[in-house]
């Protein structure tokens, strides 16, 4: 079997429900359950035995220790985290626990594991760690897209963060051999994304009759990739990717941000019209700009292309028409995560 960790949140739910459909090896989720994991993305998965869902902290190294022996995996894939840029500015503590000292505690747990492995299981064992383009910093408009070689200059304390547990990933294989996977990959976009990120932050604001709001001017750019081609990704360079190696994984698909609000509304007049017969263009409302915001991520995902033979499946055109339909056919999904202190953090954040 394989142990996922934060498979309950966006990446995490949707890699675990991809890599169910495509095989019978079972998963070991555990998840902290903070308030980006939900168990509601997984709820098709209920009463099937080949997913072994346990809540708990990637930090707890009791709990970590006790799963790896008992459920023996042949690899680990660390998605847990704490993920979103705005919270990392408003509070960076829990970034600094479960990115850094979370996934200090992992590896530790793993490297004992693994030490104890028989010399088969010891070579055919992987520990994946997912990461993002955001450790790679900003780029200027018409500087080359981020290759596996840029340097490390994190701007936010969640790429900060990020960084400093790709730099651990890279030392336990460095010094003790364990043997490790990273991707950094760009934005995704699709199915049970949670609606504090831009794309399901628009929609569902849209939907709501509320203000899309657009940090600064709506000029930087993102690079999306849909949430199913990374989960592609991840499994093919788990399957076949070179010990110790970092593998970019992108979409080609440059977009500014005014661009992909503007596609979000252009979809959502044709597959649900307002009534007054505007456009939702009219809810956008530029506010003010993010501190220290990035202004360009590109990835060079051809490593992972030549290496790997990896490549995206779904154009931009595809995969915002199936997210934006996802989004309307699961309005109850959608009420289930938008209650709570989802309120509390927009009443704060935007306030
Ligand atoms: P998310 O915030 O939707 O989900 C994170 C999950 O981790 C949640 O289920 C949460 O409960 C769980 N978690 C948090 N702290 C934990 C802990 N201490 N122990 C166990 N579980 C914990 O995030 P996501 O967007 O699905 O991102 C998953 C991973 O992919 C992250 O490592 C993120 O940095 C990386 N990534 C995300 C993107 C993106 O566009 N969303 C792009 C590139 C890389
Ligand atoms: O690049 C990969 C990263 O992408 C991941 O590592 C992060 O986990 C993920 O959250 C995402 O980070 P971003 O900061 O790029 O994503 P977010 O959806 O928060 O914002 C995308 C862009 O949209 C960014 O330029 C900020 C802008 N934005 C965002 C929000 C929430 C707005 O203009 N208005 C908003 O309300």
């Amino acid at each position: 079997m394989i142990l996922v960790t934060g498979g309950a949140g966006f990446i995490g739910a949707n890699f675990v429900l991809d890599w169910l459909a495509q095989s019978d090896e079972p998963v070991l989720n555990l998840d902290k359950l903070t308030y980006a994991g939900n168990l509601e993305n997984l709820a098709s998965l209920q009463g099937d035995t080949r997913h072994v869902f346990v809540r708990g902290d990637i930090g707890d190294t009791a709990l970590v220790e006790r799963l790896l022996s008992e459920h023996r995996p042949r690899a680990v894939l660390n998605f847990a985290a704490e993920s979103h840029v705005d919270r990392s500015i408003h509070g960076p503590e829990d970034f600094i626990q479960t990115n850094i000292v979370g996934t200090f505690r992992l590896l530790e747990a793993v490297r004992a594991y693994w030490n104890g492995l028989d010399d088969e299981a010891k070579a055919a064992f992987r520990f994946l760690h997912v990461s993002t383009d955001e450790v790679y910093g900003s780029l200027k408009s018409g500087e080359p897209a981020f290759t596996e070689l840029h340097r490390y200059e994190p701007n936010s304390p969640y790429s900060a963060s990020k960084a400093a547990s790709d730099h651990l990933v890279r030392a336990y294989h460095h010094t003790y051999g364990l043997p490790v996977l990273t991707t950094n990959c760009s934005n995704n976009y699709g199915p049970y994304h949670f609606p504090e990120k831009l794309i399901p932050l628009m929609i569902v604001n849209a939907l709501g009759g509320k203000a899309l709001p657009i940090y600064g001017d709506g000029q930087q750019i993102r690079d999306w990739l849909y949430v199913k081609d990374h989960c592609s990704a991840i499994r093919r360079v788990l399957e076949a990717g070179r010990l110790g190696e970092v593998y970019n994984v992108g979409g080609w698909n440059e977009k500014p941000n005014i661009e992909i609000v503007d596609t979000v509304c252009a979809l959502l007049d044709e597959l649900r019209p307002r009534t007054d017969g505007q456009s939702y263009r009219e809810q956008i409302t530029f506010v003010k700009d993010r501190p220290g915001h990035d202004r360009r991520y590109a990835i060079d995902a051809h490593k992972l292309e030549r290496e790997l033979g990896w490549k995206p499946a779904e154009t931009f055109d595809t995969g915002i028409r199936k997210t934006v339909q996802w989004y309307l056919d699961n309005q109850a999904w959608v009420a289930g995560v938008t209650s709570g202190s989802y309120r509390q953090w927009v009443e704060t954040h935007y306030a």
